[in-house]
């Protein structure tokens, strides 16, 4: 597997490539791969040709007070990796590459809407750094095929929106969430936990199962959305939201809605904040 720095010697190797006919699909990472991320390129590589992984910390989508400086960065390791799972391709770009006016005086792509709520308003601008980041990555690598986990769902929906709504020629791909063996989604954020923590973690997944189970049962919505931050609050996590939302476009359901329905968890834990969502059908 080779590893490429910048936008040409990117260019020239998907060039290479476009010119025997192959198509090309990107795994766009922030790094310190694990299971879950190999299942995504395992996922692009059953769709296409070739597969690029990109691993990039993007700056712009990290609030002020959020983990960026410490973000776990294992570039050697995650290069070892990928080339055991059959990855064709490491982009692993700098800020400059990247943002070569800076971060902060980037073009910015920005989804209305789909943005303003959960995960956009617990993390203003985020969502903004991620679909400026991800179009560039799109423009730069010009895949057929991207592959996302399903883990970050609210970012899904969003790059759904953004590459329709932008006309980009890429098809979007969701990879399941990959789970430890107790529940726990799969993320590099896990490594931050204590092993305190880590045992408690794993009332996030129960609690959605719960929701789930709740629902099924005939429980209005709103009443499932309380009984689930009651328990993540009893099992010392802080919630920022648990929430049931329509899978589609992540608006609140009517009264007696059951088709269709997501549930969604962001919760604090000591210092670390997990997400986590489960299909509620
Ligand atoms: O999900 C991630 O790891 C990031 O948000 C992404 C899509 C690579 C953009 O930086």
């Amino acid at each position: 597997m080779q590893t490429v720095h910048d936008a040409p010697g990117l260019r020239a190797v998907v060039r290479g490539w476009r010119s025997q006919g192959l198509t090309v699909g990107l795994v766009p990472t922030m790094g310190n791969l694990h299971a879950g991320h190999f299942s995504l390129i395992k996922l692009a590589r059953s769709r296409v040709d070739r597969v690029v992984a990109s691993v990039f910390v993007n700056p712009t989508q990290f609030g002020p007070n959020e983990d960026f400086d410490r973000y776990p960065r294992t570039l050697p390791k995650d290069q070892s990796g990928l080339a055991e799972h059959d990855c064709d391709l490491l982009f692993a770009p700098s800020v400059e590459v990247m943002y070569p006016y800076g971060a902060e005086h980037s073009v910015c792509v920005s989804v209305p809407q789909l943005t303003g709520v959960l995960e956009g308003a617990h993390r203003p601008g985020h969502f903004d750094g991620v679909s400026t980041v991800v179009c560039k990555l799109f423009n730069l690598v010009q895949p057929d095929v991207a592959v996302f986990g399903s883990k970050d769902y609210q970012q899904l929906k969003v790059i759904e929106r953004m590459t329709r709504d932008l006309g980009l020629p890429v098809s979007i791909v969701a990879g399941q969430t990959r789970r430890e063996d107790d529940g726990l989604a799969m993320s590099s954020r896990n490594q931050y936990l204590s092993s305190e923590e880590r045992e408690r973690a794993t009332q996030i997944h129960a609690t959605l199962k719960q929701m789930r189970q709740l629902l099924a049962e005939g429980h209005a919505w709103q009443a499932v959305e309380k009984a689930a931050l009651g328990r993540l609050e009893r099992a010392g996590f802080v919630p920022d939201y648990a929430a049931i939302r329509r899978a589609g476009d992540l608006a609140e359901p009517q009264t007696g809605e059951r088709e269709g329905l997501i549930g969604l968890i962001a919760a604090r834990l000591g210092s670390t904040r997990l997400i986590d969502n489960l299909p509620l059908d």
